[in-house]
């Protein structure tokens, strides 16, 4: 029932870890499951340069922070922002319906992440 690119990304997840010196980091919990996910970026002339997760949850989670890690990787904060779970969810051949709560962290941890670096970014 997962595509073979979920799988993929669930197997053999890109960008695991944490980035000590992050310049912004998300973390989000999803209500419907109470799963945790934590992005970490690090941000060069509005330029995501690098990005990295930790996921406490289910395979589509794990899946989809993978992928959107991969998504925002070289991507101006703006067009950062305009990812959204449905895009994230699409680049892995979807997912099933019932796990498609799942991809809301990923979406969402990330703009957590750029809101923390304009955050930070202020005097
Ligand atoms: Fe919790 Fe998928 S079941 S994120």
């Amino acid at each position: 029932m997962y595509s073979e690119k979920v799988m993929d990304h669930f197997a053999n997840p890109r960008n695991v870890g944490e980035i000590p010196d992050a310049d912004g980091v998300g973390e989000v919990g999803n209500p419907v499951c109470g799963d945790i996910m934590k992005i970490y970026i690090k941000v060069k002339d509005d330029v995501i340069t690098d990005i990295k997760f930790k996921t406490f949850g289910c395979g589509a989670a794990i899946a989809t922070s993978s992928m959107i890690t991969e998504m925002a990787k070289g991507k101006k904060l703006e067009e950062a922002l305009k990812l959204s779970n449905r895009q994230v969810a699409e680049a892995l051949d979807g997912l099933p319906p019932q796990k498609m709560h799942c991809s809301n962290l990923a979406a969402d941890a990330l703009h957590a992440a750029i809101a923390d670096y304009r955050t930070k970014q202020r005097p």
